[in-house]
């Protein structure tokens, strides 16, 4: 088994790449079923979800290849149209293929979706939004079959603005007749991202980023070159350990337009943020300044994603920070945790009050899901003495070289294996 042990205390100092979104990486990969030319995408991050993400491409029959940074793929023979419970349990975004291979085989067959451990995390806005083009969508042993002759334009109203559920939407639209349209659409900006690559693929879609998104489907799609916008919640992590750390770290190609209510939660705290372009600047000195609450919700509102790695960053900050996770129901695991090091952390229902110490103190702690292992691994950086993080599958699955990273801006962690 790897751990991740850390000594803490040290400020970080330097300059690290912001890698390309997983979360526009991984509904991007399963459009791509959709070209019946190869794609190539640039900026893909090297992490166990996209390498999962190619699995499932390969077990329908498309080929991949890797280079560094970049992807082929080549959809051209695809023949399959099911996806096994070994590659559909391991992660959420599986789902997002069941829009894409039904529009392009007719049908698709997919055990349940995996990923982290956050709550219920049902799928029914993605099978009401493929029942809605005219789908016949059935559960069947823990799977889900969907087949349809032809899908047809509807007006498909999203009761929650669900990212997954809207990308489906607009995928499985691709291969309507007419013109359906997503009413609550998610705005994120991967959606933006899944929608730029698929009009580089000919689509015609407009209004994405925006609640109410419209696809001219029925186009057959053929392969582009395009390349993945920059991860903001690898961004928001990088910022956060600064924030938790003290000392001035500069991102290279990243995006401060996505990062907005982070950024300025961090100026409220006290931290210096500068941008220039895709060069993101922070500095921070002293303790932070508690912030009075902060409350999740879908873009252009605080990510989820985000909540953890801020809670790491304020646990020593001047007063009490209210967190409200207003997303997923069960996404405060990490205060239980992040108590072990001395954190005054008080959990009621989805509402965690953070109240700040002056010092932490190194514990053995265990990553339970991807963003709240990263905000173990800050809060271990900045406590006093040694951490062991354990649990590094879930961080590995969304960070590309974050120990890598962290170490070239001075932190001291290692992977250790433990028998
Ligand atoms: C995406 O998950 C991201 N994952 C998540 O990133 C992110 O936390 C989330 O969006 C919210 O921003 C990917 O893009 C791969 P949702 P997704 O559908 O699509 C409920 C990370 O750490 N819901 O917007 O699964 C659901 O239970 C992760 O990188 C239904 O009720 O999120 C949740 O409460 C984890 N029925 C809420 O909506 C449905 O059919 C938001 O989920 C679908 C969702």
């Amino acid at each position: 088994m790897q751990i991740l042990s850390v000594t803490g205390g040290a400020p970080l100092y330097g300059t690290v790449p912001i890698h390309g979104a997983k979360n526009s990486v991984l509904p991007i990969l399963a459009a791509a079923v959709l070209c019946r030319s190869p794609c190539v995408l640039h900026n893909c991050p090297q992490i166990e979800d996209v390498d999962t993400a190619l699995e499932i491409l390969k077990c329908l029959g498309c080929r991949s290849e890797r280079r560094g940074g970049s992807l082929f793929v080549d959809a051209s023979g695809m023949y399959g149209c099911e996806i096994p419970v070994e590659l559909a349990g391991k992660m959420r975004s599986s789902i997002v293929f069941l829009g894409p291979v039904l529009a392009r085989r007719g049908k698709a067959r997919l055990a349940l979706p995996g990923g982290c451990p956050l709550g219920a995390r049902p799928i029914d806005l993605h099978l009401m939004a493929l029942r809605a083009m005219g789908a016949e969508v059935e559960m069947e042993g823990g799977h889900v079959c969907a087949k349809a002759q032809t899908l047809a334009p509807a007006k498909i109203a999203l009761p929650f603005p669900s990212v997954g559920a809207t990308e489906n939407a607009m995928l499985a639209a691709t291969g309507c007749t007419g013109c359906p349209e997503i009413w609550n659409a998610a705005r994120e900006p991967e959606i933006v991202d899944l929608a730029g690559f698929l009009t580089a693929c000919g689509a015609k879609i407009a209004g994405a980023g925006t609640g109410r998104v419209t696809v001219k489907g029925g186009q057959p799609l053929t392969g582009a070159t395009y390349t993945i916008l920059p991860d903001r919640i690898e961004t928001a992590t990088f910022l956060c350990a600064c924030a938790a750390c003290g000392g001035a770290v500069t991102l290279r190609q990243a995006s401060a337009e996505t990062c907005r209510p982070l950024i300025a939660l961090l100026r409220e705290s006290g931290c210096t943020v500068n941008e220039r372009h895709d060069v993101l600047r922070i500095s921070c000195a002293g303790r932070l300044k508690a912030l009075e609450r902060v409350t999740t919700g879908p873009y252009p509102g605080f990510p989820t994603d985000a909540q953890a790695p801020l809670m790491a960053a304020l646990l020593r900050a001047e007063g009490r920070t209210e967190f409200v996770e207003t997303i997923f129901e069960n996404r405060l695991r990490h205060a239980e945790q992040l108590r072990k090091m001395g954190a005054d952390i008080c959990v009621d229902g989805r509402k965690a009050v953070v109240t700040g110490v002056e010092r932490l103190n190194g514990a053995e702690l265990l990553a339970e899901d991807l963003r709240g292992g990263a905000a173990l691994v800050i809060a271990a950086l900045s406590a006093e003495g040694k951490s062991s993080v354990s649990g590094v599958k879930h961080i590995k699955r969304g960070y590309d070289r974050l120990e890598e990273n962290l170490k070239s801006l001075g932190a001291d962690i290692k992977t250790v294996e433990i028998s």
